[in-house]
């Protein structure tokens, strides 16, 4: 079957090509203000793959529209790369409105985001503090009811005492990470974080003015951070380390014993520990799905509405913070975004209903068995999954093989090739970091069984 070529897929085409055709000419900025540190091991040298950071121009995008040549931005804003997840989803649905009407319309696996919606009794609370009214700013630190059904949560679930008081409901775990981010972070100081790991990570430090050490990781460590990295990475101008268990994009926690461990080599130097865990109510192995807030007060843990409450566009989240930190997130969160949605707070009572609870741990079975299908069908293929993921919805595949069939090098053309030739929508790792990065790419399988058996008939077509 030959593809028709339209101007959208050639849109797409030029955005996922950009990085390799234009290498950035911007001139080289003094240590201090550069955004990430990469450790890489002695010889290493890892291909260049930073793009330009230009935004993508999509068919009709500026067309009426010019900057003014004298207008100047940040340089704090020059730092932030785009989130090429959401770029390259972007670029995916323009590629998707060219073949909606084949018989083969684009599956999306690129996007970590539940297929699921909030269950009904969360929709009704929703609908029903619009129609009452109660919609008005609630405290900076978020609504009290809230706050004591999450303190519960943890008694309930993970047998951890965190009192409502230390917990901060806010925005998305976005707003989260950012609010830990300004209230701990100075000029110049370093935090340490895998490579690779939730892109946004390294730009919420950047914005803080700080600087993300992106420390390569292997499969032997599950692609987290050791105990003895940290103590190799840690320097003079370190504050602390960025966690995320379970990680986006690979599904893999930190052994608990490794994580005792780095707890114990960041307290040692009077650091910080802030770990996301937004994905550990999706936790399919009792081995992992523990929180770190078990493990001292001292632990900055982010978490959201997100992902195991399949709430992503209602943006709510929450961090529970040491008791100390409670007053600076508060002022930082007053001024920065007054408060998270009052709607989604009250919606978001109602999902820790034991209603709501059995239907998201029904959704859990299904994303486990997602994962059960999905993950042997890719090594079948040719596309190894190194470590089996214990959390999440997210497959880190190496696309070594893969690509070598289809005669492309690197996961980004591997990653075209798969859009534009199966209308199959993945994510290639560049995003994620810089290390081995482009021989992997990341499924996410929070899609319908449907849907991924479709994927993986067309992969099978594809690579035969
Ligand atoms: C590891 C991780 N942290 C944070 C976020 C942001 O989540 P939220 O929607 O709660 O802002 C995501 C979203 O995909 C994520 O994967």
């Amino acid at each position: 079957m030959r593809w028709h070529t339209t101007a959208p897929q050639r849109a797409a085409q030029r955005l996922l090509r950009r990085p390799r055709l234009r290498p950035t000419t911007r001139p080289a900025r003094p240590a201090e203000a550069r955004p990430a540190t990469r450790l890489h091991p002695p010889g290493h040298r890892p291909r260049r793959i930073r793009p330009s950071l230009a935004r993508p121009r999509l068919p009709g995008a500026g067309a009426s529209f010019r900057i003014s040549p004298v207008m100047k931005f940040s340089t704090r804003a020059d730092r932030i790369e785009p989130f090429y997840v959401m770029e390259i989803a972007k670029a995916a649905q323009e590629m998707a409105r060219g073949c909606a009407d084949s018989d083969t319309p684009m599956i999306f696996l690129n996007i970590g985001q539940p297929d699921f919606t909030a269950p009904p009794l969360v929709q009704e609370a929703a609908a029903r503090a619009v129609q009452d009214g109660a919609t008005q700013y609630t405290p900076a630190l978020g609504l009290p009811q809230l706050r004591e059904r999450i303190s519960h949560w943890y008694a309930q679930r993970f047998g951890v005492d965190v009192p409502a008081r230390r917990i901060v409901v806010t925005a998305g775990a976005s707003a989260a990470l950012q609010l830990a981010c300004l209230a701990t972070i100075d000029a110049g100081d370093e935090i340490l974080m895998p490579d690779p790991s939730y892109p946004c990570n390294r730009h919420f430090v950047s914005a803080a003015e700080g600087r993300a050490v992106m420390v390569p990781t292997t499969a032997a460590e599950r692609y987290q951070l050791s105990a003895d990295k940290v103590e190799a990475a840690w320097n003079a101008h370190t504050r602390g380390v960025l966690l995320a268990s379970p990680s986006n994009p690979t599904g893999t926690s930190i052994a608990p014993a490794e994580l005792r461990r780095i707890l114990d080599v960041v307290r040692a130097r009077g650091g910080l520990t802030i770990i996301d865990e937004i994905y550990l109510g999706l936790s399919y192995d009792a081995a992992f799905g523990q929180t770190a807030l078990a493990l001292g007060e001292d632990v900055i843990s982010i978490n959201s509405f997100s992902k195991y409450f399949n709430m992503t566009g209602w943006r709510l989240g929450w961090m529970v913070v040491p008791e100390a930190m409670v007053p600076v997130v508060e002022r930082v969160a007053q001024n920065l975004f007054i408060c998270a949605s009052t709607v989604s707070q009250r919606a978001a009572l109602a999902c820790f209903e034991p209603e709501s609870i059995a239907e998201y741990e029904r959704r859990r079975a299904e994303f486990k068995a997602r994962r059960d299908f999905f993950i042997p069908a890719l090594e079948a293929l040719g596309l190894p999954v190194p470590v089996q993921p214990d959390g999440a919805f997210y497959a880190w595949a190496d696309c070594r093989a893969a690509a070598a069939r289809l005669g492309v090098q690197g996961s980004w053309d591997f990653a075209y090739a798969v859009m534009e030739r199966a209308h199959l929508a993945i994510t290639p790792g560049r995003d994620f970091g810089t290390f081995e990065t482009a021989d992997f790419v990341r499924f996410s399988t929070a899609n319908s069984m449907e849907q991924l058996q479709e994927a993986v008939r067309r992969l099978q077509r594809l690579l035969a």
